[in-house]
């Protein structure tokens, strides 16, 4: 009997573009590349506080806490789930190299060629000017941490009028240990109920969500994903009829 290798992973990793992090977006993302593949991206011209108050509710009782919030009050934001890159071997693990790429909190103490240490802040400084750490972007740090932060940035692709084929219902990012996929959630009587929008044997390689993504006038107001099966390329559109 033959014994096939085990697939290759697809560990996601949620990744955020801070306010002071977006005109250098495109920089930041260079350094990324060889590291991680882009999963989705979307961007917020001004990020709900909502999200951010979640994302950060492990904080809440920290000293910088208020200050972090005043932080991305009225800023934009752009929110990204990565995954693994498959032609890549992480020697110590993917998130412990994304978070060595990514580097110290503070971008004083962060080391030459990681994205924090384009920074000019350092802890001192924002301290002594009482602001936040203004460190360029978030990372999560485990897969557990992703699970519980991707669905805050992207699991409400949604109007809640929203229909696909005739039903009421949500469509977005499908997170899970297994990996991503689209989903469909429809409000039923008793709640909601979930259905992948992928196939078992179609991979998910991007989805971009119906709000459009930057700098592509072209694509904005349709909900696209790119799915490969069996080698082959597909490109869905599942905008919902408005
Ligand atoms: O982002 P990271 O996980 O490296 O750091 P954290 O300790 O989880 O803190 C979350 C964020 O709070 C930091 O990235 C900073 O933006 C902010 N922070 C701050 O403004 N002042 C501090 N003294 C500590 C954190
Ligand atoms: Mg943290």
């Amino acid at each position: 009997m033959m014994v096939t290798a085990a697939p290759h992973g697809h560990t996601p990793i949620f990744f955020m573009i801070k306010p002071d992090g977006v005109p250098r977006e495109s920089a930041i993302m260079k350094m990324i590349e060889p590291l991680a593949s882009v999963v989705a991206r979307r961007p917020f011209e001004l990020v709900d506080m909502e999200r951010i108050e979640r994302l950060y509710a492990v904080h809440k009782d920290k000293p910088f806490y208020p200050r972090l919030m005043e932080y991305f009050r009225e800023m934009p934001a752009v929110a990204y789930l990565l995954r693994e890159r498959q032609d890549t071997v992480y020697q110590n693990g993917f998130y412990a190299s994304f978070i060595d790429l990514v580097g110290d909190t503070d971008p004083a103490r962060a080391l030459p060629g990681t994205i924090r240490r384009l920074s000019a802040d350092t802890l001192e400084k924002s301290l002594a000017e009482k602001r936040a750490l203004r460190n360029l972007v978030h990372r999560s740090t485990t897969l557990e941490e992703t699970l519980n932060e991707a669905p805050l940035f992207f699991w409400d692709h949604v109007r809640d009028s929203s229909k696909v084929k005739g039903a009421p219902g949500v469509l977005g990012l499908f997170l899970s240990r297994a990996g991503e996929g689209i989903f469909f959630e429809d409000r039923v009587q008793s709640g909601l109920r979930r259905y992948n929008l992928l196939s078992a044997d179609e991979e998910l390689v991007y989805y971009q969500d119906y709000r459009g993504g930057e700098g592509d006038p072209l694509e904005q107001g349709r909900a696209l994903a790119e799915t490969r099966v069996q080698g082959t390329r597909v490109i869905k559109d599942l905008t919902p009829p408005s």
